[in-house]
């Protein structure tokens, strides 16, 4: 047997797409050459896999080594195909059976002493090889979070001395087990830390239970932070798909999957001064950005005004389409980025337009000026404006835990959204103007109301259509099917902006 195939997975987006190794031994002038890896990388394996197979004891074959990596045009980073070169290298050349290759993938970087290194994005090759019932090798540093993905035939070797005793049918591995237990609810910041703020507490929680997008304007120190930062604690948990995807995402990214974090929704904050690409993902190999980080979870933008514009511009695909498509010369992948936008920002430059203390010097002009630096077509993506007024000193000063615990906002919310799945197999956020248009009857005199502000206000048919989405959440939170007069007067209160501008 002189020919030996060996699967893997390279890496796409979140994706794991099937590799297949195969390796050829030939008469001739000994050799290895590497078809369908980019060169450096192919330079740097063959190093790595000649010196671990001789490390660990084996022979390494004096013949012409030929090694194919196909899909050809899938984009491949090298460290991964290590093992299974050399699995299929032994297996070739007849120093390990070749018959139960079938049955498995294999992952892992070589070091030259045969130990095996993590890789990125253990999981979701786990969780592909789970859907293809193959078993899976990993290292044993990718052990926890590929058991992740439910598979139960992970096998964890920290050399590869280890693969191939199993292979042998030697010393077989065990399964890899963790117990999954669910971590339970982190001590997230809770509602009843925030005095006052009825308002933005109630708006919090229409955006909730809707999944809409909030703008949060106020003076420095009214408490936007720390609204935001409290969106993750009422909303549900999620489900087991969507907590696979989010730690898929991670498992790609720089920092890598953290098992802490599991089921969490995330809560993103990333700064201003932020790069395009740290935002929305890029470079070489594409790496996930914050806005896929914040997938199933929050994206918070503080101070709105001073990010660049056109980074700013990219958030409108994400948003409307739930992923972002990153490219690079002929390649492009795509990454999941439905994240729930909260953003913040001073009412002006000073940041105390509006407040009595009647601080503010700035000129119309310049209130003005400081709006514009917002992308329209942005801001028209987002659902709710609210103020958020500084709370009076002796509002401050009242005792913690007056209002409504997270927990209790929460259960409302589930109720509300769950209520939208089973009307529309989407939250309001994401309904359609045909579904709005089936999903929304109204009473006569909200209908008459919304058309009045139509008028007055001269609402676009976009902020129209907002409008009707956060009347149909507010609906839902109280359980009623038709829209009352009283939702839409308070969805009106949701588009302050629509009135200045
Ligand atoms: N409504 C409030 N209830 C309780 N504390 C508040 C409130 N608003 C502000 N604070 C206090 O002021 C600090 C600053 O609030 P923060 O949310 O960062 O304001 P902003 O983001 O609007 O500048 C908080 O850490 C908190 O201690
Ligand atoms: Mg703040
Ligand atoms: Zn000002």
């Amino acid at each position: 047997m002189s020919l030996a195939v060996v699967y893997s997975r390279a890496q796409t987006g979140i994706d794991a797409p099937l590799v297949t190794v195969e390796v050829h031994l030939a008469n001739g002038l000994p050799g290895m050459s590497i078809v369908g890896l980019p060169e450096a990388a192919v330079r740097e394996s063959k190093d790595r896999v000649r010196s671990a197979i001789l490390n660990s004891r084996f022979e390494f074959p004096a013949k012409r080594i030929t090694i194919n990596l196909a899909p050809a045009d899938l984009p491949k980073e090298g460290g991964r195909f290590d093992l299974p070169i050399a699995v299929g290298i032994l297996a070739a050349s007849g120093q390990i059976p070749s018959e139960r290759l079938e049955g498995y993938e294999f992952v892992g970087e070589l070091a030259l002493t045969g130990e095996l290194r993590v890789i990125r994005g253990s999981l979701t090759v786990a969780a592909q090889a789970k859907a293809s019932q193959r078993g899976i090798f990993v290292p044993k540093g990718n052990a926890d979070e590929a058991a992740f993905s439910g598979h139960s035939a992970i096998l964890a070797a920290s050399h590869f001395l280890e693969v191939s005793a199993h292979l042998a049918g030697e010393t077989l591995l065990p399964a890899h087990q963790i117990t999954l237990s669910a971590p339970g609810r982190p001590q997230l910041p809770d509602l009843r830390d925030i005095r006052g703020q009825h308002q933005a507490k109630r708006a919090l929680e229409i955006a909730a239970a809707g999944g809409h997008s909030l703008l949060l304007i106020g003076p420095p120190g009214s408490g936007k932070t720390m609204l935001a930062t409290r969106l993750p604690g009422i909303l549900p948990d999620m489900n087991d798909d969507e907590a696979l995807e989010a730690a898929a995402v991670q498992s790609i990214s720089d920092r890598g999957f953290s098992p802490t974090t599991w089921k969490q929704r995330p809560f993103r904050a990333p700064h201003h001064t932020a790069s395009g690409v740290a935002l929305v993902g890029g470079t070489s190999h594409p790496r996930p950005g914050e806005i896929s980080l914040a997938h199933h979870g929050v994206l918070f933008l503080d101070e709105l005004p001073e990010f660049d514009r056109r980074v700013l511009e990219v958030l409108r695909e994400p948003l409307e389409s739930g992923q972002i498509t990153i490219s690079r010369a002929a390649r492009h992948a795509d990454f999941p980025a439905r994240f729930q936008l909260v953003a913040a920002m001073n009412p002006c430059p000073c940041g105390y337009h509006g407040d009595p203390s009647g601080l503010c010097r700035c000129t119309p002009d310049r209130v003005r000026q400081y709006h514009s630096r917002l992308s329209g077509p942005l801001l028209d993506r987002i659902d709710m404006h609210v103020e958020v007024p500084a709370v009076p000193k002796e509002v401050l000063l009242q005792p913690k835990g007056e209002g409504e615990s997270s927990q209790v906002v929460r259960t409302r919310v589930a109720r509300a959204r769950k209520q939208q799945w089973q009307r529309s197999n989407c939250y309001n956020y994401g309904l359609s103007n045909e579904q709005l248009d089936k999903h929304c009857s109204l009473e006569k005199d909200a209908r008459e109301l919304l058309e009045k502000a139509l008028d007055r206000l001269n609402l676009s048919a976009r902020s129209y259509h907002r409008t009707l989405k956060i009347a149909r959440t507010i609906a839902d939170l109280s359980n009623e099917e038709i829209i009352a007069k009283s939702h839409v007067a308070e969805a009106i209160q949701y588009r302050s902006l629509d009135r200045q501008m």
